[in-house]
């Protein structure tokens, strides 16, 4: 990747490199500046910036948004957390374009499968599209657990199946060796999975008492071994389905929460309700969720390896960025506003989509 400068920057870097190499102890500050410019960046790894040209769309104008994620709408009463841009720390990545994202994807279907993170995407997605090309004619329609909006002039269908744990749920029981509605997902050019917070899931909110694997079943296993079974169970049916030529995966990697404010050394607060600013920087003094782990191992022992969209750190650094009270009820440190930090989750993908 190049480096764009403007001329009197260009000078100016030009007399700070003549400058570093006069001084021997600075050659290789020198050196790793350049080597900096022509390694591969990681995308994942970066700071939110200012930028007041976002947000990507008005949510007023987005007629698809959750009122649960409808932040403006429930009254948040602060916007500074809407104009913050990701920004990785060797490159830029694409500013989305709606209209390219629909031509390039002409007749092709874009399928987010997982839990309500993936719904909080494919909300985004749709709002980001419906913003490009507002005239654009197109149709939304539900059968059984997917929802498909379709762009008639563009043949564009953009998907969301409900589906959070991937594996089948049998009268409480996790089948963690049988995919659940596979048969779904055949056929379909885009495919951008997720599960990981139903695994979480405790007390009334637990909808399983046991796990079975063949036709062992057993009450207790470690929630991540699990979930380690599961995304594999998941991952063999990608290397054996998956013709990589004409289908992307994607795994939308873990969307942090944040309901300790320990973790980012402010141990006094309890949760998200007040932050109106990211986190500073690049690290987040908190550890990764375990499942983090987990989904690397996986991935990395595919065949025909999924894309992982490695959102962890680029959610820990937005303890801002979600409803938190203004969800139109309770508490909520674990979704995300729209507009706001799943468009940058798009962009990412759009991004990937560009280069590969
Ligand atoms: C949407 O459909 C109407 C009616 O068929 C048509 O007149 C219009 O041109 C379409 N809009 C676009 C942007 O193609
Ligand atoms: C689940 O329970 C129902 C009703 O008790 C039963 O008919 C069905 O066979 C069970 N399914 C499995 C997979 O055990
Ligand atoms: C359980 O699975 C094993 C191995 O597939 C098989 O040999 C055995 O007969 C099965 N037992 C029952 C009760 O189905």
């Amino acid at each position: 990747m190049g480096l764009r400068l403007y001329f009197p920057l260009g000078q100016l870097l030009a007399l700070l490199l003549l400058f570093l190499l006069s001084t021997p102890s600075l050659l290789i500050a020198a050196e790793q500046l350049e080597k900096s410019s022509n390694n591969r960046c990681d995308i994942f790894e970066g700071s939110w910036v200012f930028d007041n040209s976002y947000p990507l769309y008005d949510a007023s104008q987005c007629p698809f948004i959750d009122s649960a994620l409808n932040c403006q709408n429930n009254g948040r009463p602060d916007t500074l957390y809407l104009h913050y841009k990701w920004k990785p720390i060797g490159c830029d990545i694409s500013r989305f374009d709606g209209e390219e994202f629909l031509e390039r994807n002409r007749g092709k279907k874009v399928m987010f499968v997982g839990d309500s993170l993936s719904n909080n995407q494919w909300q985004s997605l749709w709002c980001m599209l419906h913003a490009a090309v507002p005239n654009a004619n197109y149709t939304l329609a539900s059968r059984g657990r997917i929802t498909t909006l379709f762009f008639l002039e563009y043949g564009v269908s953009v998907m969301f199946l409900k589906n959070g744990f991937l594996v089948s749920l049998e009268n409480r029981t996790l089948r963690l060796d049988t995919l659940s509605g596979s048969e779904e997902w055949k056929g379909v050019d885009v495919l951008i999975f997720n599960s990981y917070h139903w695994w979480l899931h405790t007390g009334r909110l637990r909808t399983w008492d046991s796990y079975q694997i063949g036709n062992q079943t057993q009450k207790d296993m470690d929630v991540m071994e699990a979930y380690k079974i599961a995304l594999t169970t998941w991952a063999n049916w990608v290397d054996s389905n998956i013709d990589p030529i004409k289908t992307r995966v994607f795994f939308q990697g873990i969307s942090t929460v944040h309901y300790h404010g320990a973790e980012w050394n402010e141990p006094g607060v309890q949760d998200c309700r007040g932050q109106t600013k990211p986190v500073e920087g690049s690290n987040y003094p908190g550890t990764k969720p375990p499942g983090d782990e987990v989904v690397k191992s996986v991935l990395s022992n595919m065949k025909k390896p999924a894309i992982l969209l490695d959102i962890v750190l680029l959610t820990q650094l937005r303890k801002d960025g979600h409803p938190s009270i203004y969800a139109g009820g309770g508490l909520d440190c674990s979704h995300w506003c729209l507009a706001g930090v799943p468009d940058t989750w798009n962009q990412l993908l759009y991004t990937i989509l560009l280069q590969t």
